[in-house]
């Protein structure tokens, strides 16, 4: 195995969201030279760069994205370098039928894109598994930021917000479980199945900086705001909500990994 400080194509230490949830998987991730990998959801190649370094000349790294300006931003981080390593724009819920099998899938923060069909999802991704392969997927599991959902139920409970707390629980039951996700892999037949959290606290300040976290903006508040049909009553309720962050921090996102092997 490489040491990090071997490595050319290391995690960026800059990425504070990505970069953890690829250290998780990475801890379950069964990872050497030769493989044949099939990275979904890549982006712009975390954790693909950092795989592709170590299946090195002799394998095969697979990365696919739905975006093509990701795959377009990637293929340009990668130039002429590494080149057992491929990006390719495709759905990931939906695989082209001539795809080949691959010894390990990864997807990094990738299971909240398998909707609307997550069970159709992780089979087809299961179908292009070689026996005895493993696949390793990361998301931000039900309880993550649990103390600010919290707060804001409380608030629009107080401020008698009826549809719109009806809608935000509809937002919030679509956050798969750890429990969940497990029955998944079970219900396709993996062995030796984990699903793990890893907790992981995110730091913010209140007002602006709370408003316009990148990691809460993306995804997550932005729950918060669609649940209203007044967007002036949603800023102004979630300026109220930023005003107090000191009462729900710490922060704490949930990195849920799931790892399972197919049957040799
Ligand atoms: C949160 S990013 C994660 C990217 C990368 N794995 C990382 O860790 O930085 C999710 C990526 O999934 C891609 N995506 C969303 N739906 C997808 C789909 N159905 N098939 C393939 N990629 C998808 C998005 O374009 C985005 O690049």
């Amino acid at each position: 195995m490489m040491t990090d400080r071997a490595l050319r194509w290391p995690l960026p230490k800059h990425d504070y969201w990505s970069t953890p949830f690829a250290e998780s998987l990475l801890l379950h991730l069964d990872l050497g030279p030769g493989l044949r990998i099939l990275d979904v959801a890549s982006g712009h190649g975390i954790p693909a760069f950092y795989l592709a370094e170590h299946v090195g000349p002799t394998g095969q790294v697979l990365a696919l994205d739905l975006n093509q300006h990701q795959v377009a931003r990637a293929r340009a981080i990668q130039g002429s370098q590494l080149p057992w390593l491929r990006f390719d724009c495709a759905d990931m819920r939906a695989l082209p039928a001539d795809l080949p099998t691959f010894d390990r899938i990864t997807g990094n923060l990738s299971v909240m894109f398998f909707r609307p069909k997550r069970v159709e999802a992780v089979r087809g991704l299961i179908e292009h598994l070689t026996p005895g392969g493993q696949i390793v997927l990361t998301f931000p599991s039900l309880g993550t930021f649990a103390s600010l959902w919290q707060r804001v139920d409380q608030e629009m409970v107080r401020r008698s917000l009826p549809r719109e707390r009806a809608r935000f629980q509809e937002y919030l039951a679509e956050r798969p479980s750890v429990h969940e996700a497990r029955g998944w892999l079970e219900s396709q037949g993996l062995e030796r199945i984990e699903a793990v959290e890893y907790p992981l606290e995110v730091a913010t300040g209140p007002g602006h900086e709370f408003l316009y976290h990148p990691l809460l903006r993306g995804g997550f508040l932005d729950d918060v705001y669609e649940s209203f049909e007044d967007q002036n009553l949603a800023d102004q309720f979630m300026t109220g909500i930023s005003e107090e962050v000191p009462r729900f921090v710490p922060l704490i996102a949930q990195r849920c990994v799931l790892s399972g092997w197919a049957g040799a």
